[in-house]
Formats: C-alpha cells, structure tokens, sequence
C-alpha cells in the first residue's frame, strides 16, 4: 500500500468511528481498530434485531405483569418516600439482551421509565450503534425506586428489591446481561471487585452470562472510556450471534 492509499483508509477508519460517536482515537494499541471493531457493526449483529418480531412472547408478558402486580405500591424500603414513580423497567420480554443500570434517576422518576435522562440518551445512543433498538432489549434497574439526590443505594435498599430484577431476569430469561456500573455488577454478581476490573470479562448470574461494563453516566463523564465500552460491547454481540 501506497503512503496515499494509508491516508485514504485511515480517513475512512477515523470517519467511521466519528460516525459511531467517538470524538478521538485512543493512543493505546490495545483497542481493536480496523476490521476487528468495524466487523461488527458490518455484520449480521448489525442487521439482525435481537428479539424476534413474530414471536410476541404472551406468556413472558403476563408474568411481568403479575411482577409488578406483586410490588404493587411499594413501601418496602425507605426509598418510596422520595419516589414519585416506581421504575418497573421496560422492554422486549422475549429480548436476548438485558440491561441492568443502579436506579432511576430525576428523569426516570418524573417518567416511570428507566433510562431515559442524559445517561438513559447514551445508552440509546450505544443500543443503536450496535445495531438494534430500545425495544428489541429489556432495560431495568437493581433499585426502582430514585434514591434521594441521585445518591448510590444503600445495602439494605439493594438486598430488598435486587429480588425483583432477579425475578424479571428469570422471566425474560436473556441470553446475556449487561451490567451497567459497579452498583449494579457488584449487587448483581455479589462481589467486591472494582468495575475497572470486572468490565470486559464474562461473569455469571445462575447460568446467564454477564458482562459488566462502565455505566452510561460515568462515559459521559469521562468520555475517553467509551471504547472500552464499546469492546465489552463486540463481546456481548459474540455471544447473542
Ligand atoms: N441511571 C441508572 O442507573 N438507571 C437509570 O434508569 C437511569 C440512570
């Protein structure tokens, strides 16, 4: 290849990666860049929508419908004093893929639905890049209830509701759960292990695969670590392939 040639694909590379939503290219080589990274996207995980549209899974349905019967008007932990709606979580019941964030913020509260504030719009934002939509996936939070002031959920509001999205996961019964931030992967997976070390490897809840991942409000935050959510990403896509 010609040193022309070189410009003319590096040019390509960077134009897509603009296109994904990544503002620079990371300095390390241990990002996979080039065919490793753009193949996903190209390929059938681009293409392929997770959840089967002809199969509208009634039983799955009905069953979280009777789950949130069951938590009802919920007073269980302190949480419900502040809440102005419980986030129940929203999605395909049939969906191969399962996010799991920590609780619903100012914006999931007002509106009942998880993920739908400036961290719920990078979440979308990712599920799109990878090819699929908001509704092929189920989207849920370990505590759904807002804790006051956006503050981490303590231990005692963990171990009250973490059964009801245990409960959710065995009804949808995904094919691979994402972990989005160390409060959800470390109440998930019972562990202490810091996220930076968990992300990029699978763990597993029952049988279910999980990858845990930094969450969407941490990228915002410090945007450079986008790609490395971005290859724990290509891995999840591997699995539901
Ligand atoms: N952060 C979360 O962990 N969950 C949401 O639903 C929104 C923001």
């Amino acid at each position: 290849m010609n040193k022309a040639d070189i410009v003319t694909e590096l040019r390509k590379a960077m134009e897509f990666y603009r296109e994904l939503g990544f503002d620079f290219l990371p300095l390390k080589g241990d990002v996979p860049v080039g065919p490793e990274c753009a193949r996903v996207p190209a390929g059938n995980a681009h293409t392929a929508p997770v959840a089967d549209a002809g199969d509208p899974c009634p039983d799955r349905q009905g069953s979280l419908v009777s789950l949130r019967d069951e938590i009802g008007d919920c007073r269980r932990c302190r949480l419900w004093q502040g809440r102005k709606n419980i986030v129940f979580g929203e999605g395909n019941s049939c969906a191969k893929l399962m996010f799991i964030g920590e609780g619903p913020g100012r914006d999931e509260d007002i509106q009942a639905r998880p993920f739908v504030g400036s961290a719920g719009k990078l979440l979308t934002s990712l599920i799109t890049k990878l090819g699929l939509k908001r509704e092929d996936v189920y989207i849920a939070n370990i505590v759904k209830c807002r804790p006051p002031g956006n503050r981490n959920p303590e231990v005692d509001e963990i171990s009250t509701c973490i059964p009801f999205v245990e409960k959710q996961i065995d009804i949808i019964s995904p094919q691979v759960i994402v972990c989005l931030g160390k409060i959800s992967a470390q109440a998930l997976l019972r562990s202490s292990i810091p996220i930076s070390r968990m992300r990029g490897s699978f763990f597993h809840f029952r049988t279910i695969p999980v990858m845990p991942t930094f969450h969407p409000a941490y990228l915002l935050r410090n945007p450079k670590d986008k790609w490395l959510t971005w290859e724990d990403m290509q891995k999840v896509l591997e699995k539901i392939r």
